[in-house]
C-alpha cells in the first residue's frame, strides 16, 4: 500500500507545487468522459507522483510509458512516452538498472530482449494484447511448414517467442518498406489479419508482386470501428481529418485521410491544419495531443484499450518498490537471441 495523504512525507508546499505542474499538463485532457481534471484532482496524485519520482532515482530506473496509458502516468512520472518502437530504443539506450515498462507485456518483453542487463518490471502482469495472445510459437512453427517457401515477418505486437521464430520483426511505422523489400513473393504475416489486409492493398497500389497470408489474430480496440461513422461525421463537420492506425479493417483505413503508426498519427494531426479530427485509435493518443497541441479540436471516436487501462500510479509505486517474481520479465537467453535477430534485421530493413 503507498502512503496516504496524511501520511505523505512531503510538505504542503512540494505537494502544491506537483499539483500545479500536474494541472498545467492535465488541465487540456479533454477526452477522458471518466475523469475531469482541476487542480483537486491534481492534489490528490501529487503525494504518489512524488513519491514515484523519488523511488525513480533510489532505485536507478526509468519509466517508459506508452502514448496510450493513462495521462497521469505519461506526464506525471514517465521519462520518455511514444510508440513501442521508440520506447525499445530508449530502453537499450537508457543503460538503466531497472526499467518499468507502462504498457502491456510483449512491449516489456522487447525492451528486455533490446536490453537484458536491465531488470525489466510491469506493473500488471495480465496487461496483455488480444493481438500477442493470438499466437504462440508453436502454432507459428505449425504455419511455416504450411508455408516453407514464405518470408516470415511479425508484428512487433506479438511475443518473444514468435519473434523468434521470424525472419524480420515490424511495427506499424515501417511494415510496409519492410514488406516491399523481402526476398520472396509470398509472405507470412503474423499474428494481424487486419494488418496482412492493408498490406495486400498497399503493395498493389505500389505494383509489388506479393502474396500476403496470415494468421487469425486481430486489436480488440481496432477492429471495432464503424465505417458508417465515417461518412455521418464527414457530413456533420465539414472538413474533418480522419485518421487511423492499420490495425483497423481495410474499410475503415479506406476510407482515412491518414493512416500510419501511433507516432505517425501523432505527428500528422499536430502539422495537419483542419476544423476537427477524428482518431479512430486508442484515446490515450487523444489526450497525449490535447495536452501538446491543445488548440487542436476532436470529434468522438477513439476507443479505450483494457489491457492499457490496467496500468496505474498505485501498481507502478507498488512494482518499484517490491516487484512480485510475475512482475519481473524473464527470457530464454537462446530464445532471446534469436528474438533479437528478428529486431535487428528490422533495424537493418527500416
Ligand atoms: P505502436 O507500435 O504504434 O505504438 O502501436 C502499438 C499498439 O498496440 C497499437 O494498438
Ligand atoms: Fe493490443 Fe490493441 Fe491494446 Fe494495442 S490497442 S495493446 S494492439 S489490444
Amino acid at each position: 500500500m503507498s502512503l496516504t495523504t496524511t501520511e505523505t512525507p512531503f510538505t504542503e508546499a512540494e505537494i502544491e507545487n506537483e499539483a500545479e505542474r500536474l494541472l498545467a499538463k492535465l488541465m487540456h485532457v479533454e477526452c477522458d468522459s471518466r475523469r475531469s481534471w482541476n487542480i483537486d484532482t491534481c492534489r490528490s496524485i501529487a503525494p504518489l507522483t512524488l513519491e514515484i519520482n523519488a523511488l525513480k532515482k533510489e532505485k536507478e530506473a526509468v519509466i517508459l510509458a506508452h502514448s496510450y496509458v493513462e495521462p497521469e502516468i505519461v506526464y506525471g512520472v514517465a521519462d520518455f512516452s511514444g510508440d513501442s518502437y521508440f520506447l525499445s530504443m530508449k530502453a537499450k539506450e537508457a543503460n538503466a538498472r531497472r526499467i518499468v515498462f507502462s504498457g502491456v507485456v510483449f512491449m516489456a518483453e522487447t525492451a528486455k530482449i533490446l536490453s537484458p542487463q536491465a531488470q525489466v518490471l510491469v506493473p500488471d502482469r495480465n496487461s496483455g494484447c488480444s493481438l500477442a495472445d493470438s499466437l504462440t510459437g508453436a502454432q507459428l512453427r505449425k504455419l511455416k511448414e504450411a508455408y516453407p517457401e514464405a518470408g516470415v515477418v511479425c508484428y512487433i505486437n506479438s511475443t518473444a517467442e514468435v519473434k523468434s521464430e521470424c525472419d524480420v520483426c515490424v511495427t506499424s511505422s515501417n511494415v510496409y518498406k519492410i514488406v516491399a523489400a523481402m526476398p520472396q513473393k509470398q509472405i507470412l504475416f503474423v499474428p494481424d489479419r487486419l494488418m496482412a489486409d492493408n498490406i495486400r492493398v498497399e503493395m498493389k497500389k505500389r505494383g509489388i508482386e506479393k502474396e500476403i497470408v496470415s494468421s487469425d489474430g486481430t486489436c480488440i480496440v481496432h477492429d471495432q470501428f464503424d465505417p458508417n461513422l465515417i461518412a455521418a461525421s464527414r457530413s456533420k463537420f465539414p472538413g474533418l481529418k480522419v485518421v487511423s492506425h492499420p490495425e483497423c479493417t481495410m474499410e475503415i483505413t479506406g476510407k482515412s485521410d491518414y493512416v500510419g503508426s501511433t507516432g505517425g498519427m501523432m505527428e500528422y494531426v499536430k502539422k495537419t491544419e483542419a476544423p476537427y479530427f477524428m482518431m479512430l485509435t486508442e484515446c490515450g493518443l487523444v489526450e497525449r495531443i490535447e495536452v501538446e497541441s491543445p488548440e487542436k479540436r476532436f470529434i468522438s471516436g477513439c476507443k479505450l484499450c483494457p489491457f492499457m487501462k490496467m496500468n496505474s500510479l498505485q501498481k507502478i509505486r507498488d512494482v518499484l518498490v517490491s516487484p512480485r517474481p510475475e512482475q519481473i520479465i524473464e527470457l530464454d537467453e537462446p530464445l532471446r537471441q534469436k528474438a533479437l535477430q528478428s529486431i535487428n534485421r528490422m533495424f537493418e530493413m527500416s
